[in-house]
């Protein structure tokens, strides 16, 4: 028998990725978002299909989402399981900074979203959190920051931009607190460094570097990137990444899971590797700005993921890469 999976934020990078992969393997998907920072043309290959359903709704709206309870409420017994995955946030650097917009839909849509859950028994809940949590230490020398390491986090003294974390991080305890009392089964996700070949986010990394190189033939960073270096998660393999939590009993254990890859590389040479894929040799980079609280590397153990789950990522920088210039139809052949 199939499962019935319930997606917030389904137009955004993880959630169409996510209801892609769900319908191919047959089962159905009720999504919604409210157009925050997506559009509909992310699911135009899903729409019209019997088993993807779309609803613009808003996390925040308490009308739309006892609208949406009552349509999993009609539909739930005709699956298997009912799992809920909780993708819509307000995310991006710009605005890390801004508590007030971010604590409403990450933190209490959140909360809410995981009540409805529990009160329509969903089997499953997964929480999307982030690996920003670790803040300024979120690296080490012995195969990267694992998932029970004690954080040290910058606070409101250095940054506002921990807000977001921190918003993020009580959220873990929300689905920790299901989990033990036995109101529903689940795990937070501390996802690093997603990107997408459909991507057009210019505040991401890579999309940045991309835009800015086909434009301009240069590229502007901030001063922190002449050191900073980090991991680049293919969007296909995160998704898969929660796929396999999602089919691993002992994952669901309310804890937290880094999800990311060890393939680490300075900004510097992402912006050569860039350039190279499109044609440009060694390309200019303009720094100028400056971002405090940043920390230098971001290096995450999978190893808990890879313990407990088959999962690997398959696609690699060198690949993700090309597959983001075609796809923007800058490469050296067009
Ligand atoms: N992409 C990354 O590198 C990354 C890293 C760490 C954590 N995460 C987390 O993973 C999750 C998914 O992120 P993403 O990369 O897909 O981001 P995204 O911005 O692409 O997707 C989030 C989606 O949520 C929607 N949304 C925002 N507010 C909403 C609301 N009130 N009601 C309904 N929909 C709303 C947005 O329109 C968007 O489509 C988020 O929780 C994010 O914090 C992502």
């Amino acid at each position: 028998m199939m499962n019935l999976y319930v997606i917030s934020g389904v137009t955004g990078m993880t959630g169409n990725e996510l209801a892609r992969q769900i319908v191919k393997d047959g089962h159905t998907v009720l999504g919604f978002d409210n157009f925050f920072a997506s559009s509909i043309q992310t699911v135009e290959d899903l729409l019209g299909k019997e088993a993807f359903c779309f609803y613009e709704y808003d996390l925040n709206c308490q009308e739309q989402m006892e609208r949406l309870r009552e349509e999993v409420l009609s539909r739930k017994d005709d699956f298997q399981q009912l799992i809920y995955i909780n993708c819509a946030a307000v995310v991006h650097t710009e605005h890390f900074y801004h508590v007030n917009s971010t604590f409403e839909t990450n933190v209490l849509g959140m909360k809410k979203f995981l009540d409805q859950a529990i009160s329509l028994k969903a089997d499953i809940y997964i929480n999307c959190s982030t690996s920003e949590v670790y803040s300024m230490n979120s690296w080490n020398e012995d195969g990267g920051v694992a998932e029970e390491d004690f954080i040290v986090l910058a606070n409101a003294e250095h940054s506002q931009r921990t807000s977001y974390a921190t918003g993020k991080l009580m959220t873990e305890f929300f689905m920790k607190d299901a989990v033990l009392e036995k109101k529903i089964k689940g795990c937070s996700i501390r996802f690093a460094n997603v990107y997408s070949k459909n991507e057009r986010y210019p505040k991401h990394i890579i999309p940045h570097i991309l835009i800015q190189l086909k434009e301009k033939g240069k590229v502007e960073l901030l001063e922190n990137s002449k050191v900073n270096c980090r991991t680049f998660l293919h969007n296909e393999d995160s998704c898969s990444a929660v796929l396999a939590l999602c089919k691993s009993e002992e994952a669901l254990d309310g804890s937290v899971y880094n999800v990311a890859t060890d393939e680490e590389i300075s900004i510097v040479n992402l912006v050569k590797l860039c350039g190279e894929k499109m044609g440009l040799d060694n390309p200019e980079i303009i720094f100028q700005g400056y971002r405090a609280s940043d920390p230098e590397r971001r290096l995450l153990s999978t190893k808990k993921l890879r313990d407990r789950t088959d999962w690997a990522p398959k696609i690699d920088l060198n690949q993700g890469i090309e597959m983001c210039v075609k796809e923007m139809g800058c490469g050296r052949h067009d």
